[in-house]
């Protein structure tokens, strides 16, 4: 009696051992090895393996082995219908041939199952799927199997069995996962080689001001990444900066390129382009919130001067304002049928009498920054000054601009929000 109650303590021990194992997060190989080496210890048993049945095919695979020799593994096969007869069918003596339902896997298979002197076959199970078959030799002791061992036996293959079958879905899970992943990289890459074409059309139709647009979207990238904006955030700028203009495409050529000044009419049909814009781009799903809104609103004025609903404040969404920046900033150092561009200085007397009205001041700031650290070398890629002409700047005047125009714009808002806290 007590070496039964003995043989249960250890028979249960080795079942936590078990599903400890299945439940760990080490590798799957290792995890099927230890569980054979488990169930072999816990009976006894000298030698056994664990074959588990491969999708789409009747051949098993030895996935775990003990004690067997050179002649291991063996080439075993469950065909479909044995598969499901292998679930309900409890386990087969190999020698004796005692389970109808295993007739035929041993017509093929007894010789080379006695050769390597395996003597039990235990099929396994996951979820009502056959995941393979646990074959086991003889007890060390030579003494037979006894029902307890037997019982044994059964859960601690059931055991196994859940832990491939497990497995085996994480494993199509993962391959699932992974295939989206490639199918929305591709998404992306089309979307933004679409952008792209897009950006190039605009630019096309706007012959003086050839590459605004990717020049905007490349700006607009940087003052996000300054700002410390997540990856996806960062791009989702760029694509506004790309498409801030698409409206353009509905406006006369003429009036795009016309040499001078336009009169009212002509700025009036001028600026139907961000509305434009925004009908264009919203029909289209977007990955990247607002880039509809971005469109239409980046000719709005923090003072409600711009157009085309006169915004005020707050009521501008923060990445419209990158876009203003950037915008501005290209129009301002590119030259135009009318006029020059202006030099550095004048660029940054612009930032400094217009932020608080036309700009944000969050923003000024954050591009100022990625500028002053191309200027000094704090950073190796030059994105804002290769987009400029390399005579552009001097540099040793640029340093004392940014930086100054940085402190004044820093203090400011720092006063206005004092001046908020005691308000
Ligand atoms: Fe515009
Ligand atoms: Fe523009």
């Amino acid at each position: 009696m007590e070496s039964n109650t003995e043989k249960l303590v250890h028979a249960f021990g080795a079942l936590a051992d078990l599903g400890q194992e299945i439940a760990s997060e080490g590798g799957f190989s290792e995890m099927v090895r230890t569980s054979l080496h488990v169930l072999l210890g816990t009976l006894a048993i000298r030698r056994g393996a664990v074959m588990a049945c491969t999708p789409g095919s009747d051949a098993l695979e030895c996935i775990a082995l003990w004690g067997l020799g050179d002649g291991f593994p063996i080439q075993l096969t469950v065909t479909a219908p044995e598969r499901e007869q292998f679930l309900g069918a409890g386990l087969c003596r190999v020698t004796q041939n005692d389970n109808s339902s295993f007739s035929h896997f041993l017509n093929r298979h007894q010789t080379e199952l006695q050769n390597s002197r395996l003597e039990l076959i235990v099929p396994m199970a996951g979820r009502g799927e056959l995941s393979g078959l646990v074959v086991l030799g003889r007890k060390a002791s030579d003494e037979p199997f006894t029902e307890d061992d037997l019982e044994v036996m059964r859960a601690m293959v059931r055991h196994i069995g859940v832990g491939i079958h497990t497995h085996r879905l994480l494993g199509q899970i993962e391959q699932r996962a992974e295939e989206n992943r490639r199918l929305y990289e591709e998404m992306r890459t089309i979307y933004k080689d679409t952008v792209r074409a897009f950006a190039a059309a605009i630019d096309v139709k706007d012959k003086y001001t050839k590459g605004h647009s990717e020049r905007v979207g490349k700006y607009s990238e940087v003052i996000a990444r300054e700002l410390g904006w997540t990856e996806e955030a960062v791009e989702g700028m760029a694509i506004a900066g790309y498409l801030h203009d698409v409206g353009k495409l509905v406006v006369e050529r003429d009036i795009i390129n016309a040499p001078y000044k336009i009169d009212a009419k002509a700025s009036k049909e001028l600026n139907r382009h961000p509305a434009a814009g925004f009908e264009i781009l919203s029909p289209i799903h977007h990955p990247y919130a607002d880039i509809p809104l971005m469109a239409r609103y980046h000719h709005e004025r923090l003072d409600g001067r711009g157009y085309p609903d006169g915004l005020r404040g707050d009521e501008i969404p923060f990445g419209v304002r990158i876009v203003t920046l950037a915008d501005s900033f290209d129009a301002m150092t590119t030259d135009r049928p009318y006029k020059t561009r202006l030099s550095f200085e004048h660029v940054i007397q612009d930032f400094r009498r217009n932020t608080g009205t036309q700009f944000d001041s969050k923003v000024v700031v954050a591009f100022s920054r990625a500028l002053l650290k191309e200027v000094t070398g704090a950073v190796k890629e030059r994105r804002i000054m290769k987009l400029l002409n390399k005579n552009y700047f001097d540099l040793d005047r640029a340093v004392p601009l940014l930086t100054n125009l940085i402190t004044e714009l820093d203090s400011n808002t720092q006063s206005t929000a004092a001046a908020g806290t005691l308000a």
